[in-house]
């Protein structure tokens, strides 16, 4: 595992509640999500946003919850049995190069990567798979931690994401991150 990919364990301390008073999910992901949605989280680690994501796309919707790290995905799937989501999600474990999503192409109609861009290797291939996964109009919120990722370092990545195609729609605030609302034209 490279050195930049946070270890698994730390996903238990990501998944504390106590991170609901800095990071609310949903509070963050309400305005973008409804009722019958299909949503996915890259970089979900043991679904802090996946979780919430579950409740806001509701019995009819669908939440796609990748990451690198396999352990990361089985706590997840624990943490969705104890709150009774599981039938609406389904878990991937993807590779370092790849999200593993070509099946999911426009079938998106929100994507998350929170504090994740950062630890992938290719930063262009991985927006380029979230692009190809989105429907037309389709929502991504892009959000990197201030405490690792510097101004110029986001505003390098919102460059590529242009570059591929997504235009910025906002600037959300979330506390301690660099927050951009994107879309698929
Ligand atoms: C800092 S954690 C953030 C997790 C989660 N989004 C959150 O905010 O609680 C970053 C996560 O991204 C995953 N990750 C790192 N590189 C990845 C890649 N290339 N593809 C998918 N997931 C990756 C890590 O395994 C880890 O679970």
């Amino acid at each position: 595992m490279s050195e930049r990919v946070c270890p698994w364990w730390l996903g238990y301390v990501l998944a504390a509640p106590m991170r609901k008073l800095a990071q609310n999910p949903s509070r963050i992901l309400s305005p973008y999500i409804k009722q019958g949605d299909t949503v996915l989280d890259a970089g979900s680690a043991m679904g802090f946003f996946s979780l919430p994501m579950a409740h806001l796309v509701g019995e009819t919707g669908h939440v796609v919850s990748v990451d690198l790290q396999e352990k990361m995905i089985r706590g997840l799937k624990k943490r969705a049995v104890k709150v009774g989501v599981e039938k609406r999600m389904e878990t991937r474990v993807c590779t370092a190069r790849s999200l593993c999503i070509d099946d999911l192409a426009e079938k998106i109609d929100f994507a998350l990567a929170f504090a994740v861009v950062h630890e992938v290797p290719d930063p262009a291939r991985f927006l380029n798979e979230v692009h190809s996964s989105l429907r037309k109009s389709g929502l991504f919120l892009l959000s990197e931690p201030t405490g690792h990722v510097t101004t110029e370092l986001f505003n390098g990545t919102l460059a590529v994401a242009r570059d591929i195609g997504f235009h910025v729609v906002s600037f959300p605030v979330i506390r301690r991150s660099h927050s951009a609302l994107l879309a698929k034209p």
